[in-house]
């Protein structure tokens, strides 16, 4: 597992992890507190993923993964559902510009195969409008599951195999290439209290800090991310082994 990573002492902040996974959770819930429907949320969300991205970027995060629709989340409502599939549009509508004038790298993790043909178009534009963009790689989950990731791969190392092109003895490092996400996490956060992984980066958060904060997705920002930062500073990351 690779040592940290890099500094910002201008920022305060000692160390600032190379890979930061968000679990994004709580929109519904920040809605209904406000008597609004559950897409109000969803819409307030996305706001937030602009100013976390924008954070991340200036604190010289490398990557910053965000659970944004899960492959479990297709059980939802039409109507939530539905509007879930427009919000890729509406985001990148508004803010794609600001991606490029940060130099922000959107990539995708998941099987975009299953939203409607407009929502994949605006999806793959985005990833290709800032594919030379050298700043953070902010990589979207969508329909996305690890459990469905690790069985994609297993299948096509299978399928390599067979074909000749794959020997038998695949390495751990080999093996994540096959993965939509082939870094290792070094700090998840959940936002809105609950505890669990949902179904997120199965293999690549093995040695991963975790943060649970109970602040909901809508209210997160670039406060409760710094604190989340201080925290991950504080933690003693041993890898299994010893202090000298
Ligand atoms: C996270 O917020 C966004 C998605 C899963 C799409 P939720 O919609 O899960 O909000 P809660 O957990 O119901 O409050
Ligand atoms: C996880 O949140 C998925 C995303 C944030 C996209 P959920 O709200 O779907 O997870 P559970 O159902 O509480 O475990
Ligand atoms: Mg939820």
């Amino acid at each position: 597992m690779p040592e940290q990573i890099s500094t910002a002492t201008d920022t305060g902040i000692l160390q600032v992890p190379e890979t930061i996974a968000i679990i994004m959770d709580g929109n519904g819930r920040w809605a209904k507190k406000r008597g609004l429907p559950r897409t109000a949320g969803h819409k307030k969300g996305a706001d937030t993923i602009h100013t976390i991205g924008l954070e991340a970027n200036r604190l010289g995060v490398k990557k910053l993964i965000l659970y944004a629709v899960s492959t479990e989340n297709w059980k939802r409502p039409e109507d939530e559902v539905g509007y879930l599939c427009k919000l890729p549009g509406l985001f990148f509508d508004r803010y794609i510009r600001d991606l490029m004038n940060n130099s922000i790298r959107v990539t995708f993790a998941g099987e975009l195969e299953r939203f409607p043909e407009s929502t994949q178009k605006v999806i793959r534009k985005a990833v290709q409008q800032t594919e030379a963009n050298t700043g953070l790689e902010l990589c979207i989950a969508i329909n996305y599951g690890s459990r469905r990731e690790l069985l994609l791969a297993a299948r096509q190392y299978a399928a390599d195999v067979q074909a000749g092109t794959r020997d038998n003895d695949l390495t751990e490092e080999e093996f994540a290439d096959y993965l939509f996400v082939p870094e290792n996490v070094d700090l998840l956060i959940r936002t809105s209290g609950e505890e669990r992984i949902s179904n997120f980066l199965l293999w690549q958060l093995a040695y991963s800090e975790l943060i649970f904060t109970p602040t909901a997705w809508p209210d997160f920002d670039e406060n409760r991310l710094r604190e989340c930062l201080e925290e991950f500073s504080r933690r003693d990351r041993r890898f299994g082994g010893i202090k000298a």
